[in-house]
């Protein structure tokens, strides 16, 4: 297969999809005709401008506290854990279409994050539209969906600008789109190198920076996070991807600097470096290389791949107040693969 066939996610612009004009859906939730439509998404309720306290603990609060039959914890309520509470906050998530990106939002929307998925694909995977659904019926809040392609910088500041227009405030960016390719070094054609070094790290910047500007504007500070990957400290074994994980050494060493220049408006820059996780994208290339699904596990102290779930309290912590003195730092989670 040709070095730039191997793409995992093709760089190419996706097709602005036509929006229909109407859609059938009722109050009760009831699909009549179509799907609820991602851009005017089922609707929970919009964050406040005046900063709220997180909710108070659920009724049955008391009485599990007193039955002791089931948990009496209820994380980010005002007296459990509140700083983790990310109610009536606006929060970015790029590459949120599929993978990481999905699974750490819904995290986000279950905290009490308002979340905007900013992705290059005109759809988003299938089950986007039941964490959409969710986020409004069962979580009170909103799931919105804005197709861009992190390259298109001037695009990516409109949609961030009007997002903040709306809501009068910016809190969280989580910069999780990227792409990956496997091509070998002697291989590698400048263009591919180039491709990857503007989705990965000139994509990343500038998704922060837009972010940052909305978030210096309203002056509520903000959190940013930019997934990296323990590839940006580490040669994998048995996966060649120079270029990969060069960009990934660069989010890792931006994110030092972003949060250097904007420490002084209260803005955190943080990176999360995954180990191997098992995404639809990871489970094809399986297929292909049935070998790695057995050597892969072994590589990391913990005996085992990692699931995207295993990033939602990472994603949670970094964007919240649970992490309000933690900036300029790079998150391992990785099963202790790079420690070895
Ligand atoms: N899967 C792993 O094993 C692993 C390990 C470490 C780090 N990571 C990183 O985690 C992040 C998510 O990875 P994933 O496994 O969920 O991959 P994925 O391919 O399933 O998801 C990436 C998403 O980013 C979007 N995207 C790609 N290029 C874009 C662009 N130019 N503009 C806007 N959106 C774009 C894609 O459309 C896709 O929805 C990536 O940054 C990846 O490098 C993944």
């Amino acid at each position: 297969m040709a070095p730039s066939s191997r793409l995992f996610a093709a760089a190419r612009p996706a097709r602005i999809p036509r929006i229909p004009q109407h859609y059938r859906y009722l109050s009760t939730s009831r699909l009549l005709a179509t799907p609820p439509p991602l851009h005017d998404p089922p609707r929970g309720n919009d964050p406040q401008t005046l900063s709220r306290q997180p909710p108070p603990a659920p009724p049955q609060d008391q009485e599990h506290v007193q039955s002791n039959t089931a948990s009496a914890s209820f994380l980010g309520t005002s007296k459990r854990l509140p700083e983790f509470s990310l109610t009536d906050k606006v929060v970015l998530v790029s590459g949120a279409a599929q993978g990481l990106g999905l699974v750490q939002a819904e995290a986000l929307l279950e905290a009490g994050a308002t979340v905007y998925a900013l992705d290059r694909k005109s759809e988003p995977s299938p089950d986007f539209e039941r964490i959409q659904k969710r986020a409004a019926e069962e979580l009170g809040t909103t799931l919105y969906y804005k197709q861009i392609d992190v390259r298109e910088v001037e695009g990516l500041n409109r949609i961030i600008e009007q997002i903040g227009d709306q809501h009068g405030r910016l809190d969280g960016l989580l910069a999780a789109a990227g792409i990956q390719q496997e091509v070998p070094a002697l291989e590698y054609t400048a263009k591919d190198v180039n491709t990857m070094l503007e989705v990965n790290v000139t994509g990343v910047f500038m998704t922060a920076q837009a972010a940052a500007k909305q978030m210096i504007r309203f002056g509520n500070r903000g959190s940013i996070v930019m997934i990296a990957s323990m590839s940006a400290q580490i040669a994998n074994r048995g996966l060649i991807c120079p270029a990969y994980n060069a960009s990934k050494a660069g989010v890792v060493q931006l994110a030092r600097n972003l949060a250097s220049e904007w420490g002084e408006y209260g803005i955190r820059v943080n990176t999360i470096s995954p180990g191997y996780i098992v995404t639809a994208m990871v489970e094809e290339l399986f297929k292909k290389f049935p070998d790695r699904k057995r050597d892969w596990p072994t590589q990391n102290m913990l005996g085992q791949l990692s699931k995207p779930e295993q990033y939602r309290g990472a994603a949670v912590f970094l964007l919240s107040e649970a992490s309000s003195f933690m900036t300029a730092a790079d998150m391992k989670v990785d099963g202790g693969h790079s420690a070895w």
